[in-house]
């Protein structure tokens, strides 16, 4: 058996590369993994075209209400058509492909969660409350009246985007990615160097975008700046900022790779989000305090860690010490 094995070495060595060479293509495959990825998405997000709605006035408002979500800014905005309530940016600048991309903060679980609790508030909240706290806070602006055709038109839309969701549950692509934790805090020096790499060109150096003159909208929406998001925002905190830029930015150029390394997220995120920005007096959030997440950046906190570390992290010793609680 030994000797045969001896004779025969050149053939075995030769299947051994085979199989090497097999697991290596397989292992950096990825556009095959990333297909993967969308088919196992369960969420079809319904498409005007292809699922015609028969009611003229439930098809006429569903559509004004995506047009609501794409150009905000046009009916909204400062020169807005219909009212002058928020800061020029559009819904879909951050919920991406009008609410249906998967990791792009899609509208895919809204319908079927909705009523819900959250801690934030410490309160069961509306589909309408949830839109007001975009447009005061994202948009740094005034939600529209429940009563309002624009609010009418964008709950309309959102209730038909999610309508074939089962209740209570969360589909595939529902969120962001967040990517993993550093072993470091994030560090808005390190952040400012890729962020000229790969956001300036269209996000400016100033973070203030690229205005549309006729109307005060945007063509790449502001980063920080007057304009921008406001600190009560979602974006504000670093974990949803990273996970959304890594699925995301460069803007059409994440396909079956993500643009940015983790740090590069992180670090990126921590610059932005360095830059000053409008203030949201947000004291009646987070009112049970051991509630807050983890990258909340304002205290007090039910932990001893400080606000800076809060912000910027390193988090892992903060998600430690609450895992042993
Ligand atoms: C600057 C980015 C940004 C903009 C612009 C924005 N949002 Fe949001 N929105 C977020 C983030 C981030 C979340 C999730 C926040 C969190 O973690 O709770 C969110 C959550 C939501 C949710 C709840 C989603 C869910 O599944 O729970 C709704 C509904 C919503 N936004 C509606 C809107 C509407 C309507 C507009 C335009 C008026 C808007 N948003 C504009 C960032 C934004
Ligand atoms: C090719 C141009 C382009 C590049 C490069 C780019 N973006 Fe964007 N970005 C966009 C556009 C366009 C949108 C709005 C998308 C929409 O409305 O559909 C956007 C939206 C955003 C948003 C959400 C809206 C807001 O203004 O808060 C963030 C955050 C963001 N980009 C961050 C980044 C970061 C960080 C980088 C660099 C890693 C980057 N972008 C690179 C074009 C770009």
């Amino acid at each position: 058996m030994w000797s045969k094995i001896q004779s025969d070495w050149p053939v075995y060595l030769l299947a051994f590369v085979v199989v090497l060479v097999i697991a290596f293509k397989i292992s950096t495959n990825h556009p095959e993994k990333s297909l993967i990825a969308v088919k196992d998405s369960n969420w079809r997000a319904p498409s005007l075209y292809l699922d015609p709605i028969q009611n003229k006035q439930e098809r006429e408002l569903i559509s004004y209400g995506k047009e609501l979500i794409t150009h905000t800014a046009n009916y909204l905005g400062p020169n807005g058509s219909v009212k002058q309530i928020s800061n020029g940016m559009n819904c879909q600048n951050c919920h991406l492909d009008a609410g249906t991309k998967p990791n792009g903060f899609n509208f895919s679980a809204v319908a079927a969660n909705y009523p819900l609790f959250r801690d934030r508030s410490g309160a069961v909240e509306s589909i309408y409350k949830r839109v007001s706290d975009c447009f005061e806070r994202s948009l740094n602006g005034r939600a529209p009246d429940s009563t309002s055709r624009e609010y009418q038109a964008i709950h309309a839309y959102i209730l038909w985007l999610g309508k074939d969701v089962a209740k209570n549950t969360h589909p595939k692509g529902f969120g962001i990615k967040k990517p993993d934790y550093l072993q470091r805090a994030a560090d808005p020096d390190k952040g400012k160097k890729v962020y000229a790499i790969h956001c300036e060109r269209c996000h400016g150096a100033n973070g203030e975008g690229q205005t549309i003159p006729e109307n005060a909208g945007y063509i790449y929406p502001p980063l920080w700046g007057k304009n921008s998001y406001n600190t009560g925002a979602g974006l504000y905190r670093l974990s949803n900022f990273a996970g959304f830029i890594q699925s995301n930015m460069p803007f059409n150029e994440v396909s079956a790779h993500n643009k940015l390394t983790d740090e590069e997220a992180w670090d990126i995120a921590a610059y932005v989000n360095s830059q000053p920005r409008p203030i949201m007096k947000e004291s009646h959030d987070w009112p049970d305090i051991s509630k807050k997440p983890i990258d909340h950046p304002f205290g007090p906190y039910a932990d001893s860690f400080s606000e800076q570390q809060h912000k910027y992290g390193p988090f892992l010793p903060i998600l430690f010490a609450r895992e042993k609680n």
